[in-house]
């Protein structure tokens, strides 16, 4: 049996980046990295075939220039981008894309920001030189690890990528998954209300999807067909340093 899995609010998409062999890029603020195992486990995915990605912010440029498969000349672009003023180079980038920029150009300057800013957000302050770690320039990682990692960047199934949730029609079968910017917090260029998101998790659900699945950094309040499971102590990898990002929880319904 094979899946199609639906993952919007995608940033990073972390779970996608993990069904498709667990590779990774950057690090975004909110992204799932630590918890897609166990994301995945809960919602039983199986062989993903097919991926449908909604993101209106900074990650949208890195999709559309990943399924198409411009992967290697975005990492062209970083690598050129390796020997600039790594402050001149961030603050330029900062100032806006160009509307007449070729995709990869898009996303190679989506990933060098991500990697640059503080917190790994949107919005933000440059990250400047790291107070324990005197090799950093700026950006983690590096321009030539991230222009190595793009380079590794394993085949991908199928992915169509959409801006907004709300551009994706829901239909039956589909393996949903939803993280929102968490309800009161900010960073991220574009926002989702909490009843939007139950909004867009209930239609998901009463168009026969397969499994629905939402994160947030507390459980959902749905009706009985839905259960609530919290990850915190389930997270691979580094510990989150704000306390106050440390809850996360998945609501999740499956179809019977
Ligand atoms: C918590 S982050 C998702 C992190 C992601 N799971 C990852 O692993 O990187 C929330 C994302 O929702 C996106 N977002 C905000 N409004 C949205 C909308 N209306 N439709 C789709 N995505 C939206 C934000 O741009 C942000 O990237």
């Amino acid at each position: 049996m094979v899946d199609v899995l639906v993952e919007l609010c995608a940033g990073s998409a972390a779970l996608t980046r993990w069904c498709s062999g667990g590779w990774k890029l950057v690090s975004y603020a909110g992204g799932k990295d630590g918890y897609a195992e166990i994301i995945a486990d809960l919602m039983d995915l199986r062989r993903v075939e097919r991926v449908l990605l909604a993101e209106p912010g900074i990650w949208h440029d890195v999709w559309v220039a990943l399924t198409w498969g411009l992967s290697d000349r975005v990492a062209d672009v970083v690598e050129q981008w390796q020997y600039e003023d790594a402050r001149t180079l961030w603050d330029a980038l900062r100032g806006g894309r160009g509307q007449h920029d070729h995709e990869w150009v898009r996303a190679a300057r989506a990933l060098v920001l991500v990697a640059g800013t503080h917190g790994g957000h949107e919005r933000g302050g440059f990250k400047g030189l790291h107070v324990n770690r005197p090799s950093v320039d700026g950006f983690i990682p590096s321009r030539g690890s991230l222009a190595w990692r793009l380079r590794e960047v394993p085949e991908l199934p199928p992915i169509e990528v959409f801006k907004y949730a709300a551009d994706v029609e829901p239909f039956a079968g589909a393996c949903v998954y939803i993280d929102p910017p968490y309800k009161g917090r900010s960073g991220y260029d574009h926002a989702l209300t909490r009843f939007e998101v139950i909004e867009l998790a209930m239609a998901w659900k009463n168009a026969g999807a397969r499994v629905v699945a939402v994160s947030e950094a507390a459980p959902l309040q749905f009706d009985d067909s839905w259960t609530t499971h919290e990850l915190t102590a389930a997270r691979r990898g580094q510990v989150r340093r704000n306390s106050r990002s440390a809850q996360e929880w998945l609501t999740v319904y499956k179809k019977t």
